[in-house]
């Protein structure tokens, strides 16, 4: 073949691979075999073989990009992508109803869609072709995931029109792609995804696309970023548009005249939702009108003109089994429900936590009981309530024991706690459950070290504290259950990885009690590293703003003990890095302004700077900006307009700027 036809030979390719896969994975309407596809498809592959310059960006033999990534980059969104209110009830939709019609009038009407419960993705298409998807992240940056997201046969590579533009939609795993994914992962004993949203996210943030590419993921796209340029002047408009462009969006959406018309499209879903091939969590609903959306605006977080109406948990009824206790690694004894398995909000449930004695009686719950239970925001399994009429007179009651489960050492219950607590602190089960936090996702974050490997390393003696986690050695690993030469190089790894981890990780992971992520992130900061944690008083601690005395005396009570000490050796020893490495907070006394300690209030209209701004530089240069003018504020800066802040600063007798001033001292 000459390079000319097969030139050729590719661009007819490229236009009858891409209309089958549309009509496949858009339309729903395959037109050929998949056979007669994937003939084509290799077709394709070997012309590309041979003339490697033919293979551009879209063609669908780059769906599977071949390399694996080492991290995903940062997007900053151009539009940030916010989230939604909640309406639970009719009410609630009214009352939203009733704020637009405030603003609006009578006429305005709404566009009804299906809340799909996957991850919202913003793609980017430049001159026509896609060139960057990102996860939402914050809503202000989030991360390039392009790769994953082309292996989505719906999302085209490049649409028919040379436009730049950005469009945004949910995307998720249909419900037969994740039972299938969970039952191929329960045999092969791995931990299944809770729900198919876990799934898709979990897919998506794979560095390795061909993940991505095996599990069967797809897109609804909802809206169009920047409308600008398109000619579209209502959020339907936008989405036929979408549907034009050759996107994959939901068809089930409908435009409604009236609340009244909402409420019966939101109630027909009620009963509905089940038999739908993918997961849904309510439904959204917007204003149709741009212009009027623009004039509602958004808050910080949720645009005024939608809302996303939640759906109520689904709820079913099982049999509660057993009672079972736990002990954690605080000492707390929990109870669990053991639970005839039951399917509920798309997994089963086997268990369920009752969390304390006084839950128990305050629910009636005994043991024999027909139990409903539901999932908490769709994740945690909760009893709701008993079934007494089914009962038959041979259901047990339930006790807590007098001593622990685990170590015979008597349960005490400390003041202002329903909890009842094992306060013996050689008692196994909370040395156990402590490793398993020392080695779990949002401390030091070891793969491979989870509860049954630590659960076995615990049992052999192998580890006693979170120092032996580092001593471990390859004979003795090669010793467990189901530990393969490969599983065990690879832990060796990720232990040893492990010891560059920052600070915060390590703080957290230790379970100083009070001390949760955030607090080790505050507390790394401003100390530095773990000896000037170790040597700080408790008024030390406590002039940190988020450290109350409870965690102070914690921190205090946890480092005074010798065998703290000794374990830090250790693992300072062990090269764990006990050192923070982020940026230190500047504190306000280290700072030569003006500004440094005082506390400031911003009103009216800052021309020049504007207020973010403005409260961005004062905070720089150690200044507190605050909402309200009481006897504590040291200054109000007053732009055009300024109302009745300024009137009370007056009466307090408050230092007032105009902007003037206050750029001459921010350039000083
Ligand atoms: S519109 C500014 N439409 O729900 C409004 N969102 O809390 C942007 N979602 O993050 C969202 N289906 O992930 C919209 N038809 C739909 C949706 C939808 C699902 C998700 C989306 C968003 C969250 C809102």
């Amino acid at each position: 073949m000459d390079i000319k036809s097969a030139e050729q030979k590719v661009s007819d390719l490229h236009n009858l691979l891409n209309q089958y896969s549309y009509e496949y994975h858009v339309l729903d309407k395959p037109s050929v075999p998949d056979a007669e596809y994937d003939r084509l498809l290799n077709e394709l592959i070997d012309i590309e073989n041979e003339f490697p310059e033919l293979k551009t960006p879209d063609s669908p033999t780059q769906r599977v990009g071949g390399s694996i990534l080492e991290a995903f980059q940062k997007v900053e969104h151009r539009t940030p992508m916010l989230s939604l209110g909640n309406a639970f009830n009719e009410d609630d939709l009214r009352d939203f109803d009733r704020k637009i019609s405030q603003a609006a009038g009578e006429d305005y009407s709404y566009v009804c869609e299906l809340k799909i419960d996957g991850l919202a993705v913003s793609l980017r298409y430049e001159d026509g072709l896609f060139s960057q998807g990102a996860t939402r992240g914050d809503g202000t940056i989030g991360e390039d995931i392009t790769a994953n997201l082309k292996t989505i046969k719906s999302i085209p590579l490049r649409i028919p029109e040379p436009l730049t533009m950005e469009v945004r939609g949910e995307a998720f795993m249909p419900k037969k792609s994740f039972e299938a994914l969970n039952s191929a992962k329960e045999e092969r004993e791995e931990e299944p995804f809770a729900n198919p949203r876990n799934a898709a996210a979990g897919s998506l943030r794979q560095l390795d696309p061909r993940i991505a590419a095996s599990r069967n993921l797809d897109i609804f796209l909802y809206s169009i970023a920047d409308t600008g340029g398109t000619g579209v002047i209502s959020h339907s408009e936008g989405l036929d548009l979408l549907d034009r462009l050759g996107f994959k969006t939901n068809k089930e959406r409908k435009r409604c005249k009236d609340i009244e018309e909402v409420i019966q499209y939101v109630e027909g879903w009620v009963e509905r939702r089940p038999d739908l091939p993918y997961d849904i969590d309510g439904i959204v609903i917007k204003v149709d009108s741009l212009e009027l959306q623009e004039e509602l605006g958004t808050t910080a977080k949720s645009p005024r003109w939608a809302v996303a109406y939640k759906f109520p948990a689904e709820e079913v009824v099982t049999l509660l089994k057993d009672i079972e206790l736990s002990v954690g690694r605080t000492g707390v004894v929990t109870p669990t429900a053991i639970l005839e398995p039951v399917r509920v909000a798309g997994t089963t449930v086997q268990r369920a936590s009752l969390h304390n004695e006084d839950l128990i009686r305050e629910k009636d719950i005994k043991i024999g009981d027909y139990v409903v239970v539901k999932k908490a925001g769709d994740i945690i399994p909760e009893v709701v309530n008993v079934l007494e009429d089914r009962r038959t007179g041979d259901e047990q009651d339930f006790r807590m024991p007098e001593d622990c489960p685990e170590c015979g050492s008597e349960l005490v219950r400390l003041e202002e706690e329903v909890a009842l607590r094992c306060i013996n602190p050689k008692c196994p089960a909370q040395i156990r459950e402590g490793l398993i936090h020392f080695v779990s996702r949002n401390a030091m974050n070891i793969d491979g070290l989870g509860e049954k490997v630590i659960s076995q390393l615990f049992k052999e003696g192998l580890i006693v504290d979170v120092a032996d986690i580092y001593r471990l050695e390859k004979e003795q690993l090669l010793q467990l259950e189901r530990m393969g030469e490969k599983s065990v190089d690879n832990l060796l790894k990720a232990i040893e990885a492990s010891k560059s981890n920052s600070l915060e990780r390590l703080l957290f992971g230790l379970g100083i009690r009070h001390v949760g992520a955030k607090a080790a992130k505050t507390l790394s900061q401003e100390f530095g590293n773990i000896d000037h944690l170790r040597d700080a008083s408790k008024e030390a601690l406590t002039a940190i703003n988020e450290i109350g005395d409870k965690m102070a005396d914690a921190v205090v009570a946890y480092f005074e003990k010798e065998e703290v000490a000794e374990l830090i050796e250790e693992l300072k020893s062990a090269g764990v890095n006990t050192e923070y490495k982020g940026p230190r907070p500047v504190k306000a006394e280290d700072i030569d302004s003006y500004f440094a300690g005082k506390t400031i209030v911003l009103t009216g209209k800052l021309e020049k700077l504007g207020r973010n701004e403005a409260k961005q530089k004062i905070e720089e240069l150690g200044g507190k900006v605050t909402g309200s003018v009481s006897k504590k504020t040291d200054l109000l800066i007053a732009g055009e307009d300024a109302g009745s802040k300024l009137a009370k600063a007056e009466e307090l007798e408050i230092e007032v700027w105009d902007e003037e001033k206050l750029l001459g001292e921010l350039n000083r």
